[in-house]
């Protein structure tokens, strides 16, 4: 991959957001993809710990993954405790910082074809500055309108600490954003954001790496 194109530095800082393609490519993408379905086989085979978030719908008995936290803790996540050490979205996100940077949490987020919710809109954190925490997320499927792609308000990165959400995504413009596997799409951790629920056949999986400048303050 080539350092970041000028440009995606620009949206980044004035909108918040921005997608990278191609990021991960053969063959580490297929395999990041059958070790992503067997960790959600894990689960509908039983598996169950406080990392393994789900929900039930109602109506139903059967519950849902929809992120598997901590992930490189998990022993059979060896491939993403890989990215999340080091490689190609560490460069990414160093570039995209213009500093050293540090991952400092990375999780599995899993639209399940047919059932996967909505995540309401909301901002990831406020208690730090604009363009010095971002979220990568990397796509092992293609994403888009039909099974539960990211919706951004562009430039509500820049909002003060306390600007609600719900309030900001009703009165300003919002952007869907489509990726295609092997993508990363970056966002300021402070941009008011949401994803669509998945009706589709198609699965939605993504890994998500915050990561912040070296330095900063574990908080
Ligand atoms: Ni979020």
């Amino acid at each position: 991959m080539n350092a970041p194109a000028a440009e995606t530095l620009e949206l980044l800082r004035a909108y918040g957001f921005a997608v990278v393609p191609d990021v991960v490519t053969e063959p580490l993408l297929t395999r990041l993809r059958e070790e992503a379905a067997a960790l959600v086989a894990l689960f509908g085979g039983g598996h169950r710990s406080e990392d393994f978030w789900h929900f039930t719908r109602e109506g139903s008995s059967t519950p849902v993954l929809y992120r598997i936290h901590n992930l490189e803790q998990q022993p059979e996540a060896r491939l993403a405790a890989g990215l999340f050490a080091a490689g190609p979205l560490h460069r990414l996100a160093e570039d995209l910082l213009g500093r050293p940077a540090r991952a400092r949490v990375i999780a599995m987020i899993v639209k399940m074809p047919w059932v996967a919710a909505a995540v309401p809109w909301h901002r990831d954190r406020t208690n730090v500055a604009p363009g010095t925490a971002i979220n990568l997320s990397l796509f092992l499927d293609d994403s888009d309108g039909d099974n539960g792609c990211l919706e951004f308000v562009p430039g509500s990165h820049l909002l003060p600490d306390g600007a609600d959400a719900e309030h900001v995504r009703a009165d300003d413009s919002v952007q869907a954003v489509s990726a295609k596997a092997g993508d990363v799409a970056i966002h300021d951790v402070r941009i008011v954001h949401a994803s669509r629920p998945n009706p589709s056949a198609r699965p939605r999986r993504s890994l998500v790496i915050e990561f912040v400048l070296a330095g900063m303050e574990a908080e």
